[in-house]
């Protein structure tokens, strides 16, 4: 499928005021590269925060709340929601230029198989901005991809396994780790024991993403990561795509997260602000901010 290109620039409608939040105070990003700036309006910058790795999540999703049309390949990723829309794409990856670590659990990782978890892997045409523009923020070259699994059931042969320049590490549980271990993975895969049996805890995932030293993580999902990283308050900021598109009771459509319980607020909802409104063409960008 084509992609849709009809706005290519992301244009920036409303901004909150600028408040520096308590202990908020390190900002990653400011004003964009020539090169990247040209489709974006005005400065991209994070607030870090001090007691952890901040975690910022970054999702896409119709009028009608689905984030995928699963079970799997090739109707399952995000560009069937977006309609690979080039502005939706352009967004993912001025996130991935920002961030130290993309987080990804293995549901997302089994639909994508020659998924790469940076910038240059989905525009590869500026792969040379994303590269300056990281250098001169003091990252490393490229995001360290951390993936989540409790089964351990991952292709050895994935390209977001197989990329030298991008380090992996696997958080996994004792069982998923023996798994891994029959497997011949590459030599810059890492593998980490960071859950019980069953699960790896929202908090076991912060602590290792926190080991790779990492200041901003960026969440991509899918809806069960997220939900679990939404429902122990982990979240920081949610940066929503909303695409122009219905897609109704389809049976396998997944939404955008899926929290256990009632952990979120007592189960009365958890609050978020605006942080701002930008589009291009059709499709809407929202950033959210949830309260430290
Ligand atoms: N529209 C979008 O922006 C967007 C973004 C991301 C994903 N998606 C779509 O969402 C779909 C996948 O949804 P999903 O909910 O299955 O995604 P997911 O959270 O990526 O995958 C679920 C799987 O990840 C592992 N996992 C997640 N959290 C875990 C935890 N706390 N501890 C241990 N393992 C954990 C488990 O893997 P094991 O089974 O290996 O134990 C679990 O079965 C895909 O179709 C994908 O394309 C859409």
């Amino acid at each position: 499928m084509a992609g849709r290109s009809e706005g290519l620039t992301l244009q920036k409608l409303w901004q909150a005021p600028d408040e520096a939040r308590a202990g908020l105070v390190d900002l990653r990003g400011g004003p964009l590269p020539p090169g990247l700036a040209s489709r974006f309006s005005g400065e991209l910058t994070v607030e870090l925060r001090l007691d952890r790795p901040t975690i910022v999540a970054n999702f896409v999703s119709t009028i009608d709340g689905a984030v995928s049309l699963g079970p799997s390949e090739p109707s399952a990723g995000g560009g069937e929601i977006s309609g690979f829309s080039e502005a939706d794409r352009f967004m993912m990856s001025l996130l991935r230029g920002l961030a130290d670590v993309v987080v990804v659990g293995a549901g997302t990782v089994r639909v994508g198989r020659k998924h790469v978890w940076t910038a240059r892997f989905v525009e590869p045409e500026l792969a040379d901005f994303f590269a300056g523009w990281r250098s001169e923020m003091r990252l490393a070259p490229q995001p360290t991809t951390i993936i989540v699994t409790a089964s351990g059931d991952l292709d050895a042969t994935h390209a977001g396994l197989n990329d030298p320049d991008v380090p992996v590490v696997v958080a996994t549980t004792e069982a998923g780790a023996e798994r891994l271990a029959k497997l011949p993975l590459a030599p810059h895969v890492q593998v980490k024991v960071a859950g019980d049996d069953k699960r790896v805890a929202a908090s076991a995932v912060l602590e290792v993403v926190r080991g790779t030293g990492a200041r901003l993580a960026l969440c991509e999902g899918g809806p069960h990561l997220f939900g679990d990283l939404l429902g122990a308050r982990l979240i920081d900021e949610l940066f929503l795509t909303v695409a122009p598109q219905v897609v109704g009771r389809d049976a396998t459509a997944r939404r955008l997260a899926l929290v256990e319980g009632t952990s979120i607020g007592g189960g009365r909802g958890r609050w978020a602000s605006l942080a701002w409104v930008r589009r291009a063409g059709d499709d809407l960008f929202l950033r959210y901010r949830f309260e430290p």
